[in-house]
């Protein structure tokens, strides 16, 4: 199959497809690799967490060539794209469920010395993302750090008009990045259907996601709550546009 499939080309427009969604998300990826760098050193272990394709864990192998790095995902197919294209003996791709019990698994022993993750754990629910934050402050070591670029919602119950207005403007920038010829996620996810090579993979991920449920959307306040109570001592948005946060956490 991969012989046939241009996995670069479909990384490069899922990479183009993604920034429609977060504003500047190359610049976020370098600035969450600097902050590591910052903050915890070069580290020995890396993490990138919901992976999807790769997408952290490339650049990561680029400013980190010494660096072990893990990617862990659910969905088989962009990890497919993922092993496709990072190739490295520095990376490892693994499957993954974030929200069962014991997913760390796949890292083996010990702890690693950063986790970052982008535009995913959103994708939890709030019980599953406490769950996440209880096993990262057991796998991150003291003064390790987290960092996730994701929607966050500032809460429609706690700050309904501030919340109405973030997610209004996320909007704006969605719509304006489509009206500017940005591909969005149905007509990729779409063009990728449509590929014959990847008709098992893509059945392999529907099963995966079949009881993709959320009894409700997290917010900051829950990524606040969740990473203090796992024991992160210092808890912080590090930026802001609309309801994405670069949030930052230090073990
Ligand atoms: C929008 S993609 C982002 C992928 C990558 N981080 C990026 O920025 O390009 C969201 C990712 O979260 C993954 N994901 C969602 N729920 C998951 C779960 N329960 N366990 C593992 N991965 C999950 C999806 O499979 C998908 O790859």
């Amino acid at each position: 199959m991969s012989h046939q499939v241009d996995w670069a080309g479909w990384l490069q427009r899922w990479d183009e497809q993604q920034a429609g969604y977060l504003p500047d998300r190359e610049e976020q990826f370098q600035l969450m690799l600097e902050i590591v760098e910052r903050l915890a050193g070069p580290p020995a272990r890396f993490v990138d967490l919901a992976c999807g394709p790769g997408s952290i864990s490339a650049r990561a192998t680029r400013r980190f060539p010494q660096t072990e790095i893990t990617g862990l995902d659910l969905d088989p197919f962009l990890l497919e794209i993922a092993r496709q294209t990072t190739a490295s003996a520095q990376v490892r791709f693994a499957e993954a469920d974030l929200r069962t019990p014991g997913w760390d698994a796949v890292l083996g022993d010990g702890q690693v010395d950063a986790v970052c993750s982008a535009t995913a754990l959103h994708w939890l629910d709030p019980a599953d993302l406490e769950a996440v934050a209880q096993t990262l402050g057991r796998r991150i070591r003291p003064g390790g750090v987290f960092l996730n670029a994701d929607t966050m919602r500032l809460g429609p119950d706690e700050v309904p008009r501030l919340d109405a207005l973030t997610v209004e403007l996320r909007d704006e920038i969605w719509a304006s990045s489509h009206a500017g010829g940005v591909e969005d996620w149905q007509t990729w996810w779409d063009a990728a259907a449509a590929e014959p090579a990847f008709a098992e993979l893509l059945a392999e991920r529907e099963q995966r996601f079949a009881n993709r449920w959320r009894g409700r959307e997290i917010t900051l306040t829950d990524a606040v709550q969740s990473f203090r109570k796992a024991g992160f001592t210092e808890v912080a948005v590090l930026g802001q546009v609309a309801d994405k946060h670069l949030f930052a956490a230090i073990r």
